[in-house]
């Protein structure tokens, strides 16, 4: 638990008290989405893991905490579409979160994943994409796959970024634009050279985050 103190950024598994924050992050994130994924359910759910990654207070700079910078405007933990970042003095902070199927244990689906606005290009998508990855693999998944909007080049960078290639699309698959879906697969996520791929993310990624624990 030494190690835990220490880390800015971490990843563990959602619970009830995160609902509001993971709600809200999910519809600053995807604005268009109708009805709302229920979080409360989704806990129940065999099927489902929804992991959250948590930014310690304590460890960021004075000046992005969300203690200190609550009150102040344009601060990166206050800017936020509605107005209200769910978070309450007391809680942990969440940053974000990814969401995922795992239908069979084979191939889990990644259902979604979004980062708060204010705390986008700090690397915490790919934690937490990282860290499905990791923990997809420590169940035996062979494969992770998901839909992505082909006009969201930001989440297909991030994907391709985890060698997820394309396999086809999924026709007018978003309702509320008809916009086309990209379907992207990751396979053989147990083999060595993957293995070696994730090692090599990571390293650069506790750099960069100065994350240095997983929770599981
Ligand atoms: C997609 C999303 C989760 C990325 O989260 P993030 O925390 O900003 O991503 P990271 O900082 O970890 O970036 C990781 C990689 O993603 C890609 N990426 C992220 N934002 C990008 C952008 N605006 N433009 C291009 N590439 C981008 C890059 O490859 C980046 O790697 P790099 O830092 O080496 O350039 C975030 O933009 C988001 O929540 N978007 C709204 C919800 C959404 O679209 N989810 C995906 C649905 S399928």
């Amino acid at each position: 638990m030494n190690q835990a103190r220490k880390s800015i950024h971490s990843i563990r598994p959602m619970k009830e008290a995160d609902i509001s924050q993971v709600s809200l992050i999910e519809a600053d994130a995807f604005p268009q989405l109708f009805p709302p994924t229920s979080f409360r359910k989704e806990l129940q759910r065999e099927i489902s893991t929804v992991l959250v990654a948590v930014t310690n207070p304590n460890l960021v700079k004075d000046s992005e905490t969300p203690h200190t910078t609550l009150t102040q405007k344009n601060s990166p933990f206050t800017t936020y579409r509605s107005g209200n970042t769910g978070w309450k003095p007391g809680m942990e902070f969440l940053s974000g979160f990814i969401f995922l199927w795992n239908m069979t244990t084979d191939e889990p689906h990644v259902m979604s994943i979004g980062t708060r606005r204010s705390c986008r290009r700090k690397g915490i998508g790919e934690l937490l994409l990282h860290s499905a990855l990791t923990k997809s693999i420590c169940r035996g998944a062979k494969s992770l796959t998901l839909e992505v909007r082909v006009s969201n080049i930001a989440a297909i960078s991030l994907y391709q970024k985890y060698g997820m290639c394309s396999r086809g699309l999924r026709k007018s698959y978003y309702t509320d634009n008809h916009e086309d879906g990209k379907i992207m697969t990751v396979d053989n996520i147990q083999s060595m050279d993957y293995k070696n791929l994730l090692n090599d993310k990571w390293v650069r990624l506790e750099k960069r985050l100065k994350t240095d624990f997983y929770f599981f």
